[in-house]
């Protein structure tokens, strides 16, 4: 059956301080207590996928031969993601610095490393796949071949064009659902007047927006879907683009409709920012279908 989930993407640790406030351009700020936890746009929806859906998620991911690669490899294994992975005897594990403010807004700065050394080669055979999801954090060319190889194999392909970037024609061509936040959004429709405008430049069958705590917003043809936020205590909004985006992609691989799909992601991110970090921040499917229930009984979202 094609039901299964391919993620081809970034993995990184993070290394995470707490804050009051994001510093400004020369600033110090004294923050808290420091802690690591595994990260990466790949890396992290490809766990929301898994702890969300009961399709099977594998990831091809590169690491580099040092100590961060272990909590990394870990993290999806724990989560039941099967891995692909290429290692890299030159570059390191890939980090990310990230600071979070007691708003639970953040600022990251990504390393690469062995990120970049995803090759256009190295997609594994799509026997089995209905989805494959891809993101802005491995090289340009390797995401296009990827998502070239999978229009040709009738897989569905879903990119998550973070972080913003502009992209070429050809790569747009072969995506059948695109997740950008707002900024992204302006960067690819290269304008910056409404959302709306912007959603009508973008040349892909199924286009969604995430809003934060004004949810999201989704064209699909011809129609438009919204879905409120689910409003939160919010401790630390990272992982919560990428939760969106596996849960969103677990929900269609089950056959879901686009209206519950947008539902389910915009619940499962709402949880992500209730929590500390990016794959320990990621809820499962029970959790999110009970906080659903509360929220039909409440009358929200
Ligand atoms: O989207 C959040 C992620 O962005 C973090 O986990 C960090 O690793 C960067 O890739
Ligand atoms: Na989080």
């Amino acid at each position: 059956a094609r039901s299964s989930i391919l993620v081809a993407g970034s993995a990184n640790l993070d290394f995470v301080v707490r804050a009051p406030h994001v510093p400004a351009p020369g600033e110090t700020v004294l923050g808290g207590e420091f802690r690591t936890f595994p990260g990466g746009k790949g890396a992290n929806q490809a766990v929301a996928c898994a702890r969300a859906g009961d399709a099977s998620t594998r990831m091809l991911l590169a690491l580099g031969a040092d100590a961060f690669a272990a909590p990394i490899e870990q993290s999806l294994r724990d989560a039941g993601v099967a891995l692909h992975v290429q290692r890299s005897q030159t570059q390191p594990t890939g980090t990310a610095f990230i600071c979070v403010s007691d708003r639970g807004e953040n600022a990251i700065t990504v390393a690469p490393g062995a990120n970049s050394a995803l090759r256009p080669q190295d997609l594994p055979p799509l026997d089995g796949v209905g989805h494959l999801l891809l993101q802005l954090e491995t090289p340009l060319d390797s995401v296009a071949a990827y998502a070239r190889a999978a229009r040709a194999a009738g897989v569905g392909v879903v990119l998550n064009a973070a972080p913003a970037q502009a992209l070429a024609k050809e790569l747009l061509a072969d995506v059948d659902v695109l997740i950008v936040n707002e900024g992204e959004l302006a960067v690819l429709a290269g304008a910056g007047d409404s959302i709306e405008a912007n959603l009508a430049r973008i040349d892909v069958p199924c286009v969604i927006v995430t809003l934060g705590e004004r949810g999201c917003i989704a064209r699909v043809g011809g129609q438009t879907l919204r879905q409120p936020a689910f409003a939160v205590e919010v401790v630390d909004t990272t992982g919560a683009g990428d939760t969106f985006c596996g849960a969103l992609v677990a929900a269609l691989a089950r056959g879901g409709a686009m209206a519950d799909a947008l539902r389910e992601a915009c619940a499962a991110s709402a949880l992500a920012c209730t929590r500390m970090g990016a794959q320990s921040s990621i809820p499962t499917r029970a959790e999110v279908e009970a906080f659903l229930r509360q929220a039909d009984k409440a009358g929200t979202g």
